[in-house]
């Protein structure tokens, strides 16, 4: 098995570059069918979900508009629940149908605060997709629309995902070991 080290930790991987682009394929099919008649906006959560976003993006055939915003919840390997404000965001999105890209979803929290500051705007709809969800983290009820892969609870890098500041540039995901 492929192994790598960031800081401290050793890394294995877990899906491949491969698998992850079949699956970024098969979200955009289902989001040009989705929007055929709309003009979405998606609303990319920064820093994670950039290279998941690029890769989507490229492969949505609809009329749309792409927009990046930044909340952070995570400091390190372990949640904090410390959140910050959502910034970024200059469209107007009263009536639009929005979707929300995000990397991964652990505990729900960022992504619970995201959809919150949205609402008061009153978009047309908020909907959400992620690259990967841990259920077994997830403490929410709202259900996630658009997932690339469910994960267990192990701790992830590579594909704009982080440990400390690296690893967001490898193209595969990997897992601690
Ligand atoms: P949540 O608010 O607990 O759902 O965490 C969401 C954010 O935490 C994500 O957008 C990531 O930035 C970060 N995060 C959660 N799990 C991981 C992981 O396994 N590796 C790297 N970052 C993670
Ligand atoms: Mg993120």
């Amino acid at each position: 098995m492929k192994q790598i080290k960031i800081h401290d930790k050793s890394f294995g991987i877990s899906i491949s570059s491969e698998s992850i682009q079949d699956r970024v394929s098969i979200i955009a099919q289902q989001l040009n069918k989705e929007y055929a008649e709309d003009t979405p906006l998606f609303i990319v959560v920064l820093n994670g979900a950039f290279v998941f976003a690029a890769d989507l993006f490229k492969r949505l055939t609809i009329e749309c508009e792409i927009s990046f915003v930044k909340i952070s919840s995570y400091q390190g390997m372990e949640s904090t629940g410390i959140l910050n404000e959502l910034i970024g965001l200059s469209e107007n999105i009263h009536c639009r149908k929005i979707v929300i890209i995000e990397d991964i979803i652990d505990s729900g929290n960022t992504i619970e605060k995201m959809i919150n500051e949205l609402i008061k705007e009153k978009p047309a709809e908020v909907k959400v997709a992620t690259m990967l969800f841990k259920p077994e983290a997830f403490k929410k009820t709202y259900s996630i629309d658009y997932i690339g892969f469910e994960i267990p609870n192990d701790f992830v890098v590579g594909y704009g995902l982080d440990y400390d500041g690296l690893g967001r540039n490898l193209p595969d995901i990997y897992k601690t070991i």
